[in-house]
């Protein structure tokens, strides 16, 4: 006998290691066990709670289909025998596990036609068995179920065959419980690659706008018109206060063109001087000019198949506002120092915070030019405009820096969120997103407070000043004694530009083409 327990054990070890199905296993283990014990069939059934579920079956000579449930093959083997299918749910009180709950020891039945204890007996006695042994499925001192040798000869057990059935139980407790925990992590996966490609789907939809968050109505009108415009070719020019977003729209432009393969090349026209400045767009031939070693490539030949973006294009110099036009017109130029005509497929994005329109009154920008740049204009509105925007913007830089500081913030105190919604943002989104930087930074608990000092609020006492164009006071002493009452201040509610009732940008620029110092003011 010890020889033969050790190869029914060597037996069921091979079958596992081939990592058989489970009813397969089933069926390895009655083949096994069959030159020391005849059963006709095995059953497992699993511990939920008050209850226990079939979990699988083997019936001798009578094979699983291949891809069959467990319900469906009992249900056909129930309708070859003739017989009730037997629940495959059953409550813990009408089972032996009942009886093993109480001590981990195997249960028999030797003859099921005098006795039938439980209701679970009653479709086996059916299904013709007469005999069964039922032992318990034990993971680390746990019940978790049940195997059942069955027989349709009644029954009579030695104690070598049940300590031989004990053993073969933990073997099997072990390959149960290692299948059920496969499946386990089997649908967790499954879960985890559902929500992968959910969240891969979010991140496409906001990588469109290239993180453009907000959700005013005015932003959405922005982004509608990115939308349309982006599959265009046509000269796109976006204005808007400073940190409003511009270079992120053309950004998002770009990115959702046909040219988002190629290289999206950004000029800041008003960092260069002007005698660079034409290099840089154009390039330039060797010997060009003192200190042209090198033949260079300028921007618009870099951005070819791409987008340029010309920023603060109201900065350009006459000259170069004419290159720039033939470039619009004619789509092509010549390097510096050089006779050679260059073409250029580049799609132009220009910005800028002036208002061009003033700037071509005032003579400081081409009219021509202006035309060939207005063609799809695009107004970022400023975030005093937009404050339902607020606390979206402050939710996403606060989690951005939280997580790139590592601290955690769940919360934005109420107060400071509307004491951000009552100020004027002369900075907008750039200032917001620096405030919240440093308030992230002075966080202590989890809570986001707003330092009011970093949100100054105009004295609400400034008396309006009346326009009254033409009762005497010019334009230029007009708008010196407002800001004198406003200290300068152009934006926001309390500045100039309210006052006067003009859009702050146009009150900026007539400022300057007066020649105002407001800084004096102050
Ligand atoms: N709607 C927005 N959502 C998230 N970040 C924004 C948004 N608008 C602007 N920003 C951020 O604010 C800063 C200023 O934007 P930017 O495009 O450089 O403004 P502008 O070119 O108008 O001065 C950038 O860091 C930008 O990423
Ligand atoms: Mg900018």
């Amino acid at each position: 006998m010890p020889e033969k327990k050790a190869q029914i054990i060597l037996e069921l070890a091979q079958a596992i290691g081939d990592q058989l199905g489970m009813s397969e296993l089933l069926g390895a283990l009655n083949a096994a066990l069959s030159s020391c014990i005849h059963f006709d069939a095995i059953t497992i059934m699993l511990l939920e709670g008050d209850t226990v579920s079939s979990y699988c079956a083997h019936a001798e000579g009578f094979a699983r289909l291949p891809g069959e449930s467990l319900e469906a093959f009992v249900d056909r083997y129930a309708s070859i025998m003739k017989v009730q299918p037997p629940p495959l749910k059953l409550s813990v009180s009408h089972h032996p596990i009942s009886e093993m709950m109480k001590s981990a020891t195997p249960y028999m039945a030797l003859d099921l036609e005098s006795e039938r204890r439980f209701e679970s007996d009653e479709p086996l006695f059916n299904a013709q068995f007469r005999s069964y042994i039922d032992l318990p499925l034990m993971k680390q001192g746990q019940l978790i179920g049940t195997i059942k040798f069955l027989s349709k000869e009644k029954g009579s057990y030695t104690d070598t065959q049940i300590r031989l059935l004990h053993d073969v139980a933990k073997i099997v407790a072990i390959s149960v419980s290692n299948a059920l925990a496969y499946e386990e992590i089997k649908s967790l996966k499954e879960q985890l690659l559902l929500e992968n490609s959910v969240l891969q789907e979010d991140i496409v939809q906001r990588s469109i706008y290239e993180e453009i968050v907000g959700s005013s109505t005015s932003l959405h009108r922005v982004l509608a018109t990115i939308e349309k415009v982006a599959q265009t070719d046509s000269t796109v020019l976006i204005t808007g206060e400073t940190g409003t977003g511009k270079e992120l729209v053309a950004h998002a432009i770009h990115r959702r063109s046909s040219r988002s393969e190629r290289a999206l090349v950004k000029v800041n026209c008003a960092a260069l001087p002007a005698e660079l400045i034409a290099s840089e767009l154009f390039g330039h031939e060797k010997g060009a000019f003192t200190g042209a070693l090198q033949q260079r490539v300028g921007r618009f030949e870099a951005a070819n198949g791409g987008t340029i973006f010309l920023d603060e294009i109201a900065e350009l110099s006459p000259e170069i506002q004419v290159s720039l036009l033939r470039v619009l017109q004619e789509k092509e130029f010549e390097r510096v120092g050089g006779n050679r005509t260059i073409k250029t497929d580049a799609r132009v994005i220009a910005a800028t915070n002036k208002n061009l329109r003033d700037e071509v009154n005032a003579g400081r920008f081409r009219l021509d030019l202006f035309y060939r740049l207005n063609v799809f204009p695009i107004q970022v509105p400023p975030l005093r405009e937009r404050v339902t925007d607020i606390p979206v913007l402050v939710d996403y830089f606060a989690a951005r820096l939280a997580r790139r500081t590592g601290k955690k913030i769940s919360q934005i105190e109420k107060q400071s969120l509307s004491a951000m919604q009552r100020y004027a943002w002369p900075g907008n989104i750039r200032e917001l997103q620096n405030v919240i930087e440093r308030c992230v930074i002075l966080a202590e608990g989890e809570i986001l407070r707003v330092d009011p000092a970093m949100l100054p609020q105009e004295e609400p006492s400034v008396v309006r000043v009346p326009v009254l164009t033409g009762v005497g006071l010019d334009r230029k002493a007009q708008i010196e004694a407002v800001l004198r009452q406003t200290r300068g201040k152009v934006y926001g509610p309390q500045g100039a530009a309210a006052h006067l009732g003009l859009p702050a940008t146009t009150l900026d620029s007539q400022i300057r083409s007066l020649g105002i110092k407001k800084h004096h003011f102050k």
